[in-house]
């Protein structure tokens, strides 16, 4: 894929990551003149660089042509919406999903079924039109709702685990599946206070 490629591939899933984060927005800005409380604590965003693109292709056993990139990757364009707690995930991407324009293209709730590390993390990956001058078609933007305690497991085991091969590796796994079992229980205490609290105005 040569440099002029990879640029004119990645505009419109640029534009599609564009249009979810100010869908993203207006529901924050939404849900918070409700509850007086927002349900995002934070969003990052990335388009995936070249290099990635191509060893991503390379993993999957093709060739990084332009045409493999858009019709095997479906996280070209990638959005982390970190909320508070876990029904503001259900909140936000419940809202998503209605919204008529855009399709579900793919939905992994590691929430309800966390992985066996103690991943959790609720992905959903939708369809985005985007109006050519001949045309439309959908590109995809992935989301990854988590919560804080969600990303900041998430976080610490990317560092530590990612490409790590510890001595100590049976004890840190399961210390990391007991982490994630602790944060969640956490989380779910401040759930409850916070549901249990008067917010005052201003
Ligand atoms: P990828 O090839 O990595 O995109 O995985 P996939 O196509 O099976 O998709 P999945 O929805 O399972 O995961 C996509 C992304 O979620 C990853 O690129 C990571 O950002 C995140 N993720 C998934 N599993 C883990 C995990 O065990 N630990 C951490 N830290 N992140 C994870
Ligand atoms: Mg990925």
């Amino acid at each position: 894929m040569t440099n002029e490629q990879y640029y004119s591939l990645i505009q419109p899933y640029t534009d599609a990551m564009n249009l979810i984060l100010t869908r993203l927005d207006v529901l924050n800005h939404q849900a918070g003149d409700r509850d007086q409380a927002h349900p995002i604590h934070s969003i990052t965003n990335r388009i995936k660089e070249k290099n990635s693109i191509e060893n991503k292709l390379k993993k999957k056993h093709t060739d990084s042509s332009v045409h493999n990139a858009r019709t095997l990757l479906k996280d070209i364009a990638g959005i982390r919406v970190i909320c508070f707690f876990e029904r503001d995930i259900r909140l936000l991407a419940g809202c998503l999903k209605k919204q008529s324009d855009l399709i579900v293209i793919r939905e992994k709730d590691y929430i309800t079924c966390p992985k066996p590390n103690g991943y959790r993390s609720y992905h959903l990956v939708v369809g985005v039109p985007i109006y050519h001058l001949d045309g439309m078609e959908y590109y995809p933007v992935e989301i990854q709702f988590r919560t804080i305690s969600m990303d900041f497991w998430a976080a610490m085991e990317h560092r530590i685990c990612y490409k790590s091969q510890p001595f100590n590796e049976m004890e840190m796994r399961s210390a990391f599946l007991q982490y994630s079992d602790i944060l969640e229980k956490m989380e779910k205490s401040f759930e409850v206070y916070s549901e249990n609290t008067l917010h005052l105005p201003g």
